[in-house]
């Protein structure tokens, strides 16, 4: 994994802070976690399988010494309670949240099962107000933040996408409404909304591992690239910061104008 070299945001950022990252073994999540550890945070990475936390921390290890990899599955209440009061126990009340534990597969409505929509919609949407339900009353309020880590997809209707869509339109929603009952308590609710992110699960599976369906789709998008883990740990630790005090509420897109273009371009 590698973060922003250089930053434009200052050293020791997150000093003192902790933060608990869900699906926080792979991806966009491990790269945020590399970027927290890196900025001074005591960082818990959640995950289902063990030896890929293992491995993962011993990622997020290399960019800070404070790291604790956990293990539940987001859609099961009980255990990612215990995993968040085991996190407070060894780090202290959490001060940064983030939602990114995901699950997807490319398929057309009629080639997914009610438990295969399920499935996704419980992991991305259940799975985010789980972590927010469980973590709240460990949140070290005022100046708490609760960070979602959505999608295009959860305001641009995409093929092959009804469940991930359908989920990421809820977690933005979900941010909504708990930025509406949290604000009064000092906690900042936001989401950023990725698209294609490159070296990543997501983009294995909705690319099909085609390095030529991967070329062509980013030619759709305005910037003409797709991002990479580090961009987006960037944007996520400007909006945890200080700096975006006064965001809360908001969906940003980090997308290089995807949605705006929708899929026409
Ligand atoms: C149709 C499929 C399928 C496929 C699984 N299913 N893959 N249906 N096409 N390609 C169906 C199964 O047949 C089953 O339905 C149901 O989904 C649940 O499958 P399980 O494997 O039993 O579920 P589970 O172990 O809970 O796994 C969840 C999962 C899996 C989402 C299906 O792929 C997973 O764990 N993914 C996590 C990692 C991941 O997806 N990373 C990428 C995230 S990308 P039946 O009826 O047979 O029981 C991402 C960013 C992209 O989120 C941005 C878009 C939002």
């Amino acid at each position: 994994m590698t973060t922003s070299n250089p930053s434009v945001l200052r050293d020791g950022l997150l000093a003192g802070k902790s933060a608990f990252i869900t699906g926080g073994t792979s991806g966009i999540n491990l790269g945020i976690a590399c970027r927290f550890a890196q900025a001074g945070a005591r960082v818990t990475i959640l995950g289902r399988n063990p030896e890929k936390a293992q491995r993962a921390a011993d990622e997020v290890r290399k960019f800070g010494p404070d790291v604790l990899a956990l293990t539940a599955d987001v859609r099961d209440y009980a255990a990612l309670d215990a995993a968040i009061r085991t996190s407070v126990e060894k780090h202290g009340p959490i001060d940064i949240l983030i939602n990114g534990a995901a699950g997807n597969f490319p398929a057309p409505a009629v080639g997914i099962s009610a438990n295969g929509f399920k499935a996704v919609v419980d992991i991305d949407l259940l799975g985010t107000f789980n972590a927010c339900r469980a973590a709240f009353e460990h949140l070290r309020k005022p100046g708490a933040n609760v960070l979602s880590i959505s999608a295009t997809q959860g305001s641009v209707p995409t093929l092959a996408q009804v469940h991930a869509c359908s989920a990421k339109a809820g977690v933005e929603m979900l941010t909504r409404v708990l930025a509406l009952e949290w604000g009064p308590a000092g906690v900042r609710v936001n989401a950023i909304a990725p698209g294609g992110v490159e070296d990543t699960e997501g983009m294995r599976r909705l690319s099909g591992g085609s390095e030529e369906s991967r070329k062509k789709g980013a030619e759709t998008v305005p910037l003409k690239r797709f991002t990479t883990c580090a961009e987006l740990a960037e944007v996520v630790l400007f909006l945890v910061s200080p700096a975006a005090a006064y965001i809360h509420g908001a969906v940003i897109p980090v997308d290089g104008g995807h949605a705006i273009a929708g899929f026409g371009t």
